[in-house]
């Protein structure tokens, strides 16, 4: 059996997991029993989510455990199969682990077709990230063509479809992301209306200057102050998705605002979250969508790959850092 590199949780981090919370372990890869099957894996999906699997504590799944192989999403290519449906050389995603090869049973894999897209939009557009931005914003947020759409983390794996998705659907996309050079990127290649760079703007004001008439759906991947502004420019019924809040996983002493959550009532709004997974039986809807608005060039997705497993634990920081252009994408062979 060949050999088998993994990262594990060594400890619950307290803030920003540094190195120190990671296992390097080399193992033997461990054979299919019948209904298993064996992949080697090529490229893993680095996700801000990943910060939550490790926390201790109640959430939509259960944490990862200290010692355990981290929990983390995955390409790869079947190498030995004990179930009829898949064969050596069938391409697969699925929650794979940090780590060359996964054993795992059939039931949690889904074949890919590399002639259709290349691999990294398998773990982009048309993976679980695109399943968020299609279901959180065309589910959650209902747009309607002439709205006004304001999606923050805009210039990321989730936030760069979203803002797509809501020019292909007729609305205004404005986007809030970090850095003058992710800002003009929005507008000049993926077509948004105008972008506001939190980092050097009053996100508030730059909000009622694009939004002159209120913001009427806002995709939320950050919370904290960003939220706040976008609060105070609410249009009436207007609806929040609530995707994420990566301003605060790394918070020590927890989550700050919104302040003024009262403006939900003033402005007779919505927020909603989700959790992608929720969708899983309607995927076969969105990749379908999604395949064509790639094809035709309406829908463009970036992708960051990074190379080396060994270089998970620096790698993944740069999610929190901004350091990112799009996916985050770890390849390992
Ligand atoms: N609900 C669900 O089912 C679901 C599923 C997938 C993802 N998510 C959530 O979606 C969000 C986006 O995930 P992603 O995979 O697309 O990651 P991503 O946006 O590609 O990468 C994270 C980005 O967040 C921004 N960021 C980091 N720290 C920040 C801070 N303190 N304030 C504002 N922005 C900050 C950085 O961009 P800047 O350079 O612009 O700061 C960074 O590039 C995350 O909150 C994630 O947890 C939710």
């Amino acid at each position: 059996m060949p050999t088998n590199r993994q990262w594990r949780l060594a400890a619950r981090p307290v803030g920003l997991p540094d190195k120190s919370i990671w296992q390097w372990t080399e193992t033997a890869a461990i054979d299919p029993k019948e209904g298993e099957v064996q992949v080697r894996i090529h490229e893993l999906s680095l996700d801000p989510a990943m910060r939550g699997w490790i926390n201790e504590g109640k959430s939509y799944v259960p944490p990862v455990g200290i010692g355990e192989v981290m929990r983390a999403l995955g390409l790869g290519e079947v190498a030995v199969s004990r179930h009829p449906n898949f064969a050596p050389g069938d391409w697969v995603t699925g929650i794979f682990g940090l780590q060359d090869y996964a054993t795992a049973p059939a039931a949690g894999l889904n074949k890919i077709d590399l002639r259709v897209q290349p691999l990294e939009v398998w773990l982009h557009a048309l993976g679980m990230t695109g399943m968020t931005a299609y279901f959180g914003f065309l589910d959650v947020c209902d747009p309607k063509p002439g709205e006004t759409v304001v999606v923050s983390g805009a210039a990321g794996a989730v936030g760069s479809l979203v803002g797509q998705i809501a020019k292909i659907k007729g609305c205004r996309a404005i986007g809030i992301a970090g850095g003058k050079d992710k800002c003009s990127y929005l507008v000049s290649k993926l077509g948004f209306d105008a972008a506001i760079d939190y980092k050097t703007e009053d996100v508030r004001a730059a909000l009622e200057t694009h939004c002159p008439k209120g913001v009427d759906c806002y995709f939320d991947n950050v919370g904290g102050a960003i939220l706040e502004a976008v609060m105070a420019n609410l249009a009436l019924h207007a609806r929040i998705s609530f995707c994420g809040a990566i301003s605060q996983y790394n918070d020590p002493d927890g989550v700050t605002g919104p302040r003024n959550y009262r403006q939900l009532l003033v402005r007779r709004s919505r927020v909603q979250g989700f959790i992608v997974f929720d969708y899983a039986a309607r995927y076969g809807e969105a990749v379908r969508e999604m395949m064509g608005w790639l094809k035709s060039g309406q829908l463009k997705s970036r992708v960051d790959v990074r190379q080396g497993l060994e270089n998970f634990p620096d790698v993944f920081l740069k999610l929190f850092s901004g350091e990112n252009n799009g996916k985050l994408i770890l390849k390992i062979i």
